[in-house]
């Protein structure tokens, strides 16, 4: 093939992803558990282009930074040392997801790319072995290959991939806060907890710890273990992006209102439970039947979207021409 296109969708970590004990390889210091969303999808298509010397990259149509097309060719290195040849690519995605606000844009970004660059370059590539490669662009993107609920596995290069699991059924609750892009890159974040914070080691052994009970609560269908996981891990990777030197605060007032909503919302009875990743915005795990109404409480602190479990990365069209 020459030119294919894919499509992934962001994943929200229940059980966090957080620091590296591998920088070039990106292998986690511990295992995550995340669930894969069916909203703001990224496309990316990948064409083949002999004549190029350096790879494009545009970004919803306008050509990608530096630092954007930096990554994209880093990561298509690693398509053409698989696929043994030297040749360039034009790559362009579009997507709706709130770049850079902490709402997994890279995820779902290098998940459609690994999709599409593989197929471009003609490499045949199981589910394990695209979750592997979509971890070299971005560590959280190796999940977003998987539908719903994704195991992604510490080990070693080859271990390290994710795969599906099964767990209650539940929809989250997206609420944006703040679109701005965040100060310090999660990537800059990690090597700065991990070089400063002296939690680190309490940090990766309770992480692994804490996935096995997330798995068992998984299997056991059981929701409020589960979610109290969920609200437990967030608070604690925050617990330790702050402590490092200087300090790293991803989460603002408007935050840390939505949080306090969600306490009161449970003792209201709506078992509800909130997760943040690397920026301001909130994401709060519900039941199906009160999604509706957690939305609609929520909505003063901003934009809220309810969203349930999504489907696997995909390949969308592969061919020879346009
Ligand atoms: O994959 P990265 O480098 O964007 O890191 C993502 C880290 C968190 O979103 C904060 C946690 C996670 O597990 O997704």
């Amino acid at each position: 093939m020459t030119r294919a296109t894919g499509v992934a969708h962001p994943n929200i970590a229940l059980v966090k992803y957080w620091e590296k004990r591998d920088e070039r390889l990106i292998l986690p210091v511990a295992g995550s558990l995340s669930l894969t969303l069916d909203a703001y999808p990224t496309t990316t298509t990948v064409e083949l282009d002999e004549t190029l010397d350096a790879d494009t990259f545009t970004l919803n149509g306008a050509a990608g930074d530096e630092t954007q097309t930096g990554r994209v060719t880093r990561f298509l290195d690693l398509v053409r040392e698989l696929a043994e040849t030297d040749t360039r690519a034009h790559v362009s995605s579009s997507s709706d997801v709130p770049t850079g606000a902490g709402l997994a844009s890279s995820a779902a970004g290098f998940a459609a790319l690994a999709v599409s660059a593989a197929a471009a370059f003609g490499l045949d590539l199981d589910a394990p072995a695209l979750s592997r490669l979509a971890r070299r662009g971005s560590g959280s993107a190796s999940r977003s290959i998987v539908s719903g609920y994704a195991v992604w596995h510490a080990g070693d290069d080859e271990a390290s991939f994710a795969e599906g699991v099964t767990g209650p059924d539940t929809r989250m609750v997206v609420v944006t806060v703040d679109r701005s892009t965040k100060a310090v890159s999660s990537r800059e974040a990690m090597k700065r907890t991990a070089l400063t914070s002296p939690y680190h080691d309490a940090w990766a052994s309770s992480t692994a710890e804490i996935l096995e009970v997330a798995l068992e609560a998984c299997r056991d269908d059981d929701y409020t273990r589960l979610g109290r996981i969920t609200e437990l891990h967030a608070l604690r990777m925050h617990a330790h992006i702050q402590s490092a030197d200087p300090p790293i605060r991803y989460l603002r007032a408007a935050s840390i209102a939505v949080f306090d909503d969600v306490e009161r919302l449970r003792a209201e009875g709506i078992e509800c439970y909130a997760t943040a990743d690397a920026g301001p915005n909130v994401v709060v795990l519900t039941l199906p039947g009160d999604a509706a109404a957690v939305a609609e409480r929520l909505a003063v602190h901003g934009t809220t979207t309810v969203v349930g479990p999504g489907p696997a990365a995909s390949l969308v069209s592969a061919g020879a021409e346009r």
